[in-house]
């Protein structure tokens, strides 16, 4: 995720940029940086580890001047580290920038700047822009910056500055937020608008293929062919803590809305050009290896376990292996059929999950290869891990997870793409079939969000609820248990879930008159199946809200509420079914009063077992 900010005007640009960054952090904290245009060079100060870290070396290294950029990090491409922090220069040290998103070519890009003779010193993604402006400089930074913006893939947003023309901040917008603050004699840029509410509340938000130029005295917008925009300024008026959150009233809320983005970041650069493939730069299985495998263990806690049982099922189907899943803190006490010929993926948000971790250890000393899936670059889980797929979510702050969890399962689709490609069980028409919908996911993500004024509508009926019943078969069944884990944990609502052909052996006897029955309805080929099963909890006289694939027509009236979802291939409608169950427990929540974002006894990392 990251976050930018940026300052040309009058005043001392490190207070500024400082106090921005530390408005922006909730965008990322593994390192930090600031470039101030100073006495004729451009000067850099960067830390690995918090705001505060570089506030202490600025302190022994002071820095004077009025331009200036600077970059708070969540690291994608290369460890948080003082080198991989932000900003980066070229070899001159005259061109600096700072990003926040993915430049995809960067590799292709990084190798022909090294054969005109550039050196690296990060491992970044973002140091390859510098050394492309310098290769292009033509003695017109705006210019340089569009041509060089026309050669970058990715999603990103991106500002430079340079010593040969020190009275300019250059911006370009390309799917990640840029804000731009007006003041009077100084302007002001931004990844978000909290890092600028001390100083203006004028701001224009850059739009996509846009690029801006700040001077103390003005700026100019251009889109990236060159053509010349106006656009009037708006007024912001939330008050800084709202502000933070996007305007959202809880993070939890904000990171609902950002799973459109966070599955595109998921998959950027990872499906090949021709459409049939999947890249995946961390992971170096041996194909003959993959062939020959015994098993893949998929092993964590809580909400990234009920992403393993959904990526479980697709290894299986997809490359054919057979997979074990199990609870992290349970996986020791089972003597767990593990050895060389073990693939044993450990997923994980933060990658510091104690009871992840032991199990890990566990595997490892029993010979498995261990590949991690995580969102956090560095993390303990993937510095132990031979082979590390990144989930791209941003730093997820509320305790309940949420974007974390469908990037997971993203993730986890492409993993078991890769092992069907290699083992040959899946034929290529139906990867490809499948590569397609995961392009496509994030549309379906924005129209699943669509459903929030209905759900919180639903919320509101929850508040007499205290026990419900989630019921789903196959895949939907994985759903409806992360759906349950949800309303429990930030609503404190009782609640279980069933595969829905199990309730008749027992569970059937809680249902009565008005008891709250959510049946996920999702698989085409479960829909028959399904039905028997909602008229079974209906005969008891539950009350059913049903979730379920809009073209699967005519299920509505089983059920005394629907939410119709998007339709994707099956195998990813889980991630879809993700949105209204997160919004139904967030919104029981609110209804009920309880501390969304802090629910109580529970912690967002928890590091012991
Ligand atoms: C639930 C939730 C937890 C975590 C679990 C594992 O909303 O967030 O169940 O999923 O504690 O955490 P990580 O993924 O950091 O290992």
């Amino acid at each position: 995720m990251c976050g930018i900010v940026g300052y040309v005007g009058t005043k001392q640009a490190v207070p500024i940029l400082i106090r921005g960054l530390r408005a922006l952090e909730y965008r990322g904290y593994d390192s930090a940086g600031i470039a101030v245009y100073d006495n004729g060079v451009v000067q850099v100060r960067k830390r690995n580890g918090r705001i505060d870290h570089l506030e202490a070396f600025v302190g022994e290294r002071p820095l004077r001047g009025t331009l200036g950029i600077g970059h708070t990090r969540w690291a994608t491409h290369g460890q948080p580290s003082n080198e991989n922090a932000h900003p980066h220069a070229d070899c001159t040290g005259d061109h600096v920038v700072v990003h926040n998103g993915i430049i995809e070519n960067y590799a292709e890009l990084r190798d022909e700047l090294k054969a005109q003779g550039h050196r690296f010193t990060s491992e970044t993604d973002t140091e390859v822009v510098a050394h492309l402006i310098e290769a292009l400089y033509d003695g017109d930074l705006v210019n340089t910056v569009r041509r060089a913006a026309a050669r970058l893939e990715g999603a990103y947003a991106l500002v430079a500055m340079s010593r040969q023309e020190p009275d300019k901040i250059v911006a370009v917008k390309r799917a990640s937020p840029l804000i731009i603050g007006l003041g009077e004699g100084e302007n002001f840029l931004a990844s978000d608008i909290p890092a600028l509410l001390p100083y203006t509340r004028r701001v224009i938000p850059l739009e996509e293929e846009e690029m801006a130029v700040l001077t103390s005295d003005g700026v100019k917008l251009i889109r990236l062919d060159g053509t010349p925009v106006t656009r009037a300024p708006m007024w912001v008026n939330w008050d800084p803590v709202q502000a933070e959150r996007g305007g959202y009233e809880h993070f939890m809320l904000k990171e609902i809305h950002e799973q459109p983005q966070a599955v595109r970041d998921t998959l950027s650069g990872r499906i090949n050009r021709s459409g049939d493939g999947v890249l995946l730069d961390g992971v170096h299985l041996d194909p003959e290896w993959v062939r020959g495998l015994r098993s893949v263990y998929l092993v964590a806690c809580g909400t990234a376990y009920h992403a393993g049982l959904i990526g479980g099922r697709l290894i299986e189907r997809l490359a054919g292996i057979p997979v074990w899943n199990e609870v992290a803190s349970e996986f020791r006490s089972r003597d767990p059929l593990i050895d060389e010929r073990t693939l044993f993926v450990a997923i994980s948000q933060s990658g510091e999950t104690a009871d992840t971790l032991s199990a890990l250890r566990e595997a490892r000393r029993r010979g498995a290869r261990i590949l991690a899936v995580t969102n956090v670059v560095g993390s303990s889980v993937a510095r132990e891990a031979d082979d590390v797929v990144y989930t791209w979510a941003g730093p997820e702050i509320a305790v309940a997870s949420t974007k974390a969890y469908t990037t997971q399962v993203v993730a986890l689709a492409l993993l078991a793409l890769r092992l069907a490609e290699i083992t040959g069980h899946t034929g290529e028409q139906e990867r490809r079939d499948l590569l397609e919908a995961l392009r496509f996911l994030s549309e379906a993500l924005e129209q699943a969000l669509e459903l929030e004024e209905d759900v919180r509508a639903i919320g509101e009926r929850t508040r007499t609820w205290r026990d419900a019943f989630f019921i789903g078969r196959g895949l939907d069944y994985f759903s409806a248990l992360e759906g349950q884990l949800k309303l429990k944990e930030i609503s404190y609502i009782h609640a279980e879930a069933y595969p829905a052909g199990e309730l008749k052996h027992g569970t059937l006897a809680l249902i009565e008159p008005g008891t709250p029955v959510i049946a996920l309805m999702t698989q085409p080929d479960q829909r028959e199946k399904m039905i028997s099963n909602i008229e079974e909890v209906r005969a008891r006289g539950a009350d059913v809200l049903l979730i379920a694939r809009q073209d699967l027509a005519g299920v509505d009236r089983h059920a005394q509420t629907t939410l119709m979802l998007p339709a994707v291939h099956p195998l990813l409608m889980p991630v879809v079914a993700a949105v209204p169950l997160q919004l139904l427990a967030y919104y029981a929540a609110v209804t009920r009063g309880a501390d969304v974002d802090k629910p109580r006894n529970l912690a967002k990392s928890v590091t012991v077992e």
